[in-house]
């Protein structure tokens, strides 16, 4: 890594997930059995694919999650490992299997996903609770919604508590988050369906984007930004100014964990105190990269593309 640049301590407190995934030449409809043309197994999950993306940007990167006592699980640990992420926080579950998640994707780019959470689903309060010291050796928290929602409260309420910075990713969004939660919220980070789904109104464009996450910082979010893919992302400020940002236009192969990409550098730029702005901007180039290469943690690219690329 270069001098100059700065690193931060991030946490993901997050799911890890093996991902099977099916390239074909469509998205099946329902009742449909079609043929693909490719298998992979790849690391995945949305907690593992940001702490990926955090240290692949230069970020000292600790993860807290579970995995089940099993291949895929010691898998997992060791590419994390392999990535110089700190495994400490991460608890093996003697009962459940690793998460796995059935990903199919069309030659057009889009994707389905269904998560099997397994072992995800054994992230506790008690688990997040045993590994405070994890938490207070950071600088920025990332959380996702793909482990127990308490356990993400948890988390939340003990970052705030000890005065960190603390970054959500609500996905998967399945309705309004509990109204206690935003205020713990230093920036929400949802796409474009997840805004939607959080602030109940359309988010179809930049005005839509801006009126959720107006809605969501009502709710108590202090910074918030949505999303938009190709349409880039929209930023509204606490204080309530708003700027939209483009993104890099490419033509996408594969858009698993572009997401996970941005939001995992985003955390690493705001760990290491740069600035929101180049944050943002650096975080959609490197997602920009993802979805011109297959597979979720493979996908992924290092600071030395990132720069290479601009
Ligand atoms: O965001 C992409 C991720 O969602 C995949 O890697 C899959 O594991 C699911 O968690």
């Amino acid at each position: 890594m270069s001098k100059e640049v700065k690193q931060g301590r991030v946490l993901v407190v997050g799911s890890i997930n093996t991902d099977l995934v099916a390239r074909s030449p469509h998205l099946p409809r329902p009742g449909e059995t079609i043929s693909g043309h490719e298998f992979s197994q790849v690391a995945g999950g949305k907690g593992g694919n940001q702490a990926v993306a955090a240290a692949r940007i230069g970020a000292r990167v600790a993860m807290v999650g579970c995995v089940g006592k099993d291949a895929n699980g010691a898998q997992r640990v060791k590419d994390l490992e392999t990535e110089g992420i700190d495994c400490a926080g991460i608890d093996v579950d003697p009962a459940q299997p690793t998460g796995v998640a059935m990903v199919t994707v069309s030659d057009d780019g889009q994707n389905t996903i269904v998560v099997v959470a397994g072992s995800n689903g054994q992230l506790t309060p008690d688990s997040v609770a045993r590994h405070e010291a994890a938490i207070k050796a950071c600088d920025v928290v990332v959380c996702q919604l793909e482990t127990p929602w308490d356990s993400v409260y948890a988390t939340l309420s003990l970052a705030r508590r000890l005065g960190k910075i603390t970054v959500l990713n609500p996905a998967p969004a399945t309705g309004p988050l509990p109204a206690e939660w935003l205020p713990l919220v230093d920036y929400l980070v949802p796409n474009e369906v997840e805004a939607a789904i959080l602030a109940g109104l359309p988010v179809e464009s930049e005005s839509g984007a801006r009126r959720a996450a107006t809605e969501l910082q009502r709710g108590g979010a202090r910074n918030v930004i949505v999303t938009l893919g190709s349409q880039g992302a929209y930023l509204l400020l606490e204080g309530g100014e708003g700027k939209h940002f483009p993104a890099p236009q490419v033509q996408a192969v594969d858009t698993t964990a572009a997401g996970d990409t941005f939001i995992g550098v985003f955390a690493a730029q705001i760990a290491a105190r740069q600035p929101l702005e180049g944050a943002i901007s650096l975080a959609h180039r490197a997602a920009s990269i993802s979805v011109t290469r297959a597979g979720a943690q493979p996908s992924i690219p290092t600071r030395a593309e990132v720069e290479s690329a601009a």
